[in-house]
């Protein structure tokens, strides 16, 4: 199974990716995260990349596209994926329709988590990440045990830069004017579902979790432009 999760900046594409991964056996891929790892590692690609990142703009398709797409095929087709974060725009889309069909696989859903813009900005502002795998904590709505502290590894917590700032107000309006474009190309697909994103963390999984076992077990059907679940 191959899915993508379609959301604008803080509408948990993150959070839900790494939660369903582990059910489903489905490699997570944020384009967001191989950025990251690119500045971390300092790549030529990473140096390029990160005045744009800084800026919340798109990364231009020509240095995206690769950059995905070889990470795709580098994990082999042994297990699906679970995309987060890519695609963003038509060109992607389309990129990655080619990679599949190359090797015998193919979209399956895409998942729009749709969250209203006053709710996006208090997930960004209040997010935090550890510093040693990038677990993602809210001080609100998921906070660490102990204050600037993970869970997990006992790593520090710190924000990302492009959560402050002009860069938060960018991206959403990139997403919103730009990314959401591609919400029809699936749709004319017939591979897109809309969830309520703004529901609490637990809640959107469990709706993730029925769409994902609905899929697998042929109970998701068509009625017009929009997926169901059948009975
Ligand atoms: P990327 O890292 O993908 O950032 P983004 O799309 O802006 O998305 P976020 O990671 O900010 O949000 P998320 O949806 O993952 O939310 P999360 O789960 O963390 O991209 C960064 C940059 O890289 C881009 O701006 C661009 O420059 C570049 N880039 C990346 N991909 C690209 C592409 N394809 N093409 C071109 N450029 C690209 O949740 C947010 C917070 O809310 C967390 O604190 C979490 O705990 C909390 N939370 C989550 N769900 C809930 C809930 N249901 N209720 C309450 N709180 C919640
Ligand atoms: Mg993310």
């Amino acid at each position: 199974m191959d899915i993508l999760l379609i959301g604008a900046p803080g509408a948990g594409k993150g959070t839900q990716a790494e939660k369903l991964s582990q059910p489903f056996a489905l490699r997570h891929v944020s384009s967001g995260d191989l950025f990251r790892e690119a500045f971390e590692k300092h790549t030529e690609l990473g140096a390029k990349a990160q005045s744009y990142v800084d800026l919340g703009e798109l990364v231009p398709d020509e240095m995206t596209i690769p950059l995905v797409i070889r990470h795709i095929e580098a994990l082999g087709g042994m297990q699906g994926v679970v995309l987060d974060g890519f695609p963003r725009t038509l060109a992607q889309a389309q990129a990655l329709d080619t990679e599949f069909m190359r090797v015998k696989r193919q979209v399956d859903l895409a998942i729009y988590l749709k969250v209203s813009r006053g709710e996006l900005v208090q997930r960004l502002s209040g997010r935090l990440f550890c510093n040693a795998y990038q677990h993602v904590y809210h001080t609100t709505f998921c906070p660490p045990r102990v204050a600037d502290c993970c869970d997990l590894d006992g790593s520090s917590l710190y924000q990302r830069p492009d959560d402050t700032g002009e860069a938060v107000r960018r991206r959403q309006v990139i997403f919103f004017t730009q990314t959401i474009q591609i919400l029809d190309y699936y749709r004319k697909q017939g591979k897109l579902i809309e969830l309520d994103g703004n529901q609490r963390i637990e809640q959107v999984y469990m709706m993730l979790l029925s769409t994902l076992n609905a899929f697998r077990e042929g109970k998701l059907g068509s009625k017009g432009s929009h997926i169901t679940m059948l009975p």
